[in-house]
């Protein structure tokens, strides 16, 4: 019987009479290790199916090296070529002038904007100069966002997730109790790994936070705007909503073609409004003479156009939906924990009994199948039930993952019953 627990509307509950003993669960397990198999499943990757989608970006521009007024191979061009500043707006759905097309990495563009706040500030003097800057992290969240605020010794605050957005009344109980917090990182749309997109109403309740507290940003970052492969909730336009209340610069915003084109040769962008943009020009042109313009002239040349984007992500839909599908019917085989069913994105959060992800992706690793540290989905790699485990599907063949969950369900039925009889 499969059960929806209400409040918990993302996690597909199921209950059913548990009917292996400890004996069988560890045989099948044992038999499934001894098979050899090897698959690396740790990360949010297209499949090479998906990457030859984009094959056409590797012809030449045939000589067309002349846009917006430059040879597109020579420095310069700080903001990007147009035509891509166009797309990064229509995917963000901000205007154009907001936008940045940079290099291949929205990751990187992160990095560079915190960089600047640790020189700039946002309001209160330069980071560089608190003793504390804080940053809230809805979890489970994108273990980047994590691993970057380390590096920068950004404390990191966690906030539950709700299933469409984060919680607006613990979050706002945290900042009005911590002078400290600077900021929230966001994964808006099938977010990173939970898949949830956000509603309105925590969309409004992250712009209320914001408005409350003196150079709040609210770090929306869209790596998945364009990323549905069933029907999906729309995102609610952050943009048009903080225009309505004067906050345009409490949002920064990310996305990139890494998960359009190629993970590795992609154009990211960052969005901001124009007093944001005047401040980061300066920290950012300090380290960028200009992007890798003949890639962005390719992808505009692919493309043509945000209808020639939308079409190719349909194609993109059609490999990566019946992989998630493979993954509902198996984790639907089993007795054990819960688990999310997205409509987009790239991931499958598995909801493990408590204290066993660990022992769940320990065994996963004995048996050959690789998969997502446990605890890599929250700060400092702390998830406090060791509960969470983040499933990847998409980078795999569709038998390879057929190979993978049969693992996965006998390592999860195994950590189960084990814990059970000891308990
Ligand atoms: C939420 C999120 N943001 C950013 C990235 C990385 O983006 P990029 O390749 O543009 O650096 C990923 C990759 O998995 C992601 O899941």
């Amino acid at each position: 019987m499969i059960l929806f627990i209400e409040g918990k509307n993302t996690y597909q509950i199921q209950k059913m009479n548990q009917n292996l003993s400890v004996q069988e669960a560890e045989e099948h397990y044992q038999e499934l290790k001894s098979k050899g198999f090897h698959l690396d499943l740790t990360r949010g990757k297209p499949s090479s199916e998906q990457l030859d989608l984009s094959a056409e970006l590797e012809n030449d521009l045939a000589g067309e090296f002349d846009q917006d007024g430059i040879d597109v191979r020579n420095y310069g061009g700080l903001l990007g070529l147009e035509g891509m500043r166009q797309l990064g707006s229509e995917i963000l759905g901000c205007k154009k002038e907001m936008v940045i097309a940079g290099g291949n990495s929205s990751l990187t563009l992160m990095a560079q904007y915190v960089s600047s706040l640790f020189f700039q500030g946002n309001g209160e003097g330069p980071w560089s100069m608190h003793e504390r800057n804080s940053f809230l992290c809805p979890v489970p969240g994108f273990d980047r966002h994590f691993t970057l605020c380390d590096e920068f010794s950004v404390n990191m605050i966690p906030v539950p997730l709700t299933g469409k957005g984060p919680d607006i009344e613990k979050t706002k109980s945290i900042v009005q109790s911590d002078s400290s917090v600077k900021g929230i990182w966001c994964v808006p749309k099938h977010s990173n790994p939970t898949g949830e997109t956000y509603n309105e109403e925590s969309v409004n309740g992250l712009l209320e936070i914001a408005s409350s507290r003196e150079g709040f940003k609210i770090f929306w970052d869209n790596a998945y705007a364009v990323h549905d492969f069933a029907k999906s909730e729309p995102l609610p336009n952050i943009f048009s909503l903080a225009e309505e209340k004067n906050l345009q610069d409490s949002i920064i915003a990310f996305a990139s073609t890494s998960k359009i084109t190629f993970a590795g040769s992609g154009v990211g962008f960052i969005a901001m409004s124009k007093n944001n943009l005047e401040k980061f020009i300066k920290h950012y042109s300090s380290m960028v003479i200009g992007p890798d313009k003949v890639n962005q002239a390719r992808h505009i040349k692919f493309f043509k156009d945000f209808k020639g984007l939308k079409n190719h992500m349909n194609k993109h839909a059609e490999i990566v939906g019946p992989k998630f599908e493979l993954v509902q019917e198996w984790l639907s085989k089993q007795n054990y924990g819960s688990w999310t069913k997205p409509t987009g994105g790239y991931f499958v959060t598995f909801k493990a009994e408590p204290g066993l992800a660990r022992e769940i992706v320990n065994l996963a690793n004995k048996a050959g199948l690789k998969l997502t540290p446990a605890g890599a989905t929250f700060p400092y790699g702390v998830d406090p039930n060791d509960e969470i485990i983040r499933l990847a599907p998409t980078a795999c063949t569709n038998q390879e993952l057929e190979e993978a969950m049969k693992i996965f369900n006998a390592c999860v039925a195994l950590a189960t019953l084990k814990k059970r009889v000891n308990s």
